[in-house]
């Protein structure tokens, strides 16, 4: 799989540095030739005879010592792909600002191999507004963020900063520097989540969406080496972008707006979000007081945004959208198919157990102008994503 690629793996002092050992191990068995640079606060965590061992070759550590310099230019040039994994949040924001404080650093800021990164912290290190400025900068030097998992971590609690595990992190660099993947490169929009249309400055008309949907598919697209932007409506919990162009917006009229101004340049859009179809004619600028017994709200639809792509789609650009449908499914995913001049839908119904709002799960039929008709079993979200972006694969970019 990695036959011949050369790896640079750079570790930092982490917790997550064990997994680096089965990660060289892996790395080699895939075929790859493994140099590994250790901070010095990794040497806390990890053992140098080991990672020399299985990366056979020597681990360096100093810049220098008494004996000889380490040639940190010609190790970056040697490399395919510089992997920092696990990187700590110290490093990180090192490699934000520019420090050259140990060899690694030195060999990240000399590199002119593509550089990637597995980041691996806690939870509330991971949210911290320093940790994303950081990572954001990162990315706008061209370096890519493997995702965090979600799962318990070193501290005991439970949540997002996870180092991505050994396997997922060699499928990520190889589908993403080895492979040729057809969307690498390719400029993709990807809406998901609610809008919220405000009542009065308290009160809103929302639903039920969580955003899973559309946030894997985002997910699964930046793997495939898409330059992917995410406009999400409000999910209640945060959001660590990982490389995707993270757009927030509340409303429906915030959503048409920001895919506009995205789509003229995009490739590809796919517009899973659960956009609210009415919202209230008019905001009160105060909280309204309870007075008579009943209350009646004037709505105005809002404009359909998957429509309006739909019109203004040049012949190259490809357009997906999805149905939720209760009743009449396939009847009227393909009536949204034609009338919003989509190429592909991605039909989800309510009536499928474990489909729709809010579950893990999702069972969804693909159907396109082409008359294409794919259906899928009920599956991950993650599964889906794969599905779908295979999919759209198959129809428009093979
Ligand atoms: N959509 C949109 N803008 C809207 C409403 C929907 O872009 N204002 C998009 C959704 O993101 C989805 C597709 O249109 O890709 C279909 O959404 P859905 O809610 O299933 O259908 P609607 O067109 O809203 O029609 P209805 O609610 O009557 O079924």
């Amino acid at each position: 799989m990695l036959q011949g690629k050369k790896i640079l793996l750079g570790i930092t002092g982490s917790i997550a540095a064990y997994k680096a050992v089965y990660l060289v191990r892996s790395l080699v068995k895939a075929g790859a030739e493994v140099k590994v640079i250790l901070t010095p606060s990794a040497k806390d965590f990890v053992s140098t005879l080991t990672l020399s061992t299985l990366s056979r070759n020597p681990v360096l550590v100093d810049l220098y010592d008494e004996q000889s310099w380490s040639n940190h230019v010609m190790l970056g040039r040697w490399a395919d792909v510089m992997l920092l994994a696990p990187l700590s949040c110290n490093t990180l924001g090192k490699m934000a600002h520019g420090l050259c404080d140990n060899l690694l650093l030195a060999v990240y800021l000399s590199a002119t191999c593509p550089v990637v990164v597995a980041p691996a912290m806690d939870e509330d290190m991971w949210h911290h507004p320093a940790t994303k400025n950081n990572l954001q900068l990162i990315t706008s030097f061209g370096n890519t963020v493997i995702p965090v998992g979600k799962g318990e971590l070193a501290s005991g609690l439970f949540g997002d900063g996870r180092m991505a595990e050994p396997e997922e992190i060699i499928q990520f660099i190889t589908e993403r520097f080895f492979l040729t993947s057809p969307l690498a490169g390719k400029k993709v929009l990807v809406t998901a989540g609610p809008t919220y249309e405000a009542i009065d400055p308290v009160r809103f008309i929302g639903n039920h969406s969580s955003g899973k949907m559309g946030i894997a598919i985002a997910k699964e697209l930046y793997k495939r080496g898409a330059d992917v932007t995410l406009v999400l409506g409000p999910i209640g919990i945060p959001f660590s972008a990982n490389g995707i162009k993270l757009v927030n917006v509340t409303s429906a009229a915030e959503m048409y707006n920001a895919c506009h101004e995205v789509f003229d340049k995009a490739d590809l859009a796919i517009l899973s979000a659960a956009v609210a179809d009415y919202t209230p004619s008019v905001k009160a600028d105060q909280k309204i007081k309870k007075k008579e017994s009943t209350l009646t709200l004037e709505l105005t639809k809002t404009k359909d945004i998957l429509k309006s792509l739909g019109e203004k789609k040049k012949a190259e650009q490809v357009l997906v959208g999805f149905a939720l449908e209760t009743n009449d499914e396939e009847k009227n995913a393909l009536t949204k198919l034609k009338e919003k001049n989509a190429d592909l839908i991605v039909l989800n119904s309510m009536n499928h157990k474990g489909a729709g709002f809010k579950h893990d799960t999702n069972r969804i039929t693909i159907f396109g102008n082409k008359g294409e008709e794919l259906r899928f079993d009920t599956k991950s979200k993650d599964e889906v994503a794969k599905d779908i972006v295979d999919t759209i694969i198959k129809t428009h970019y093979a």
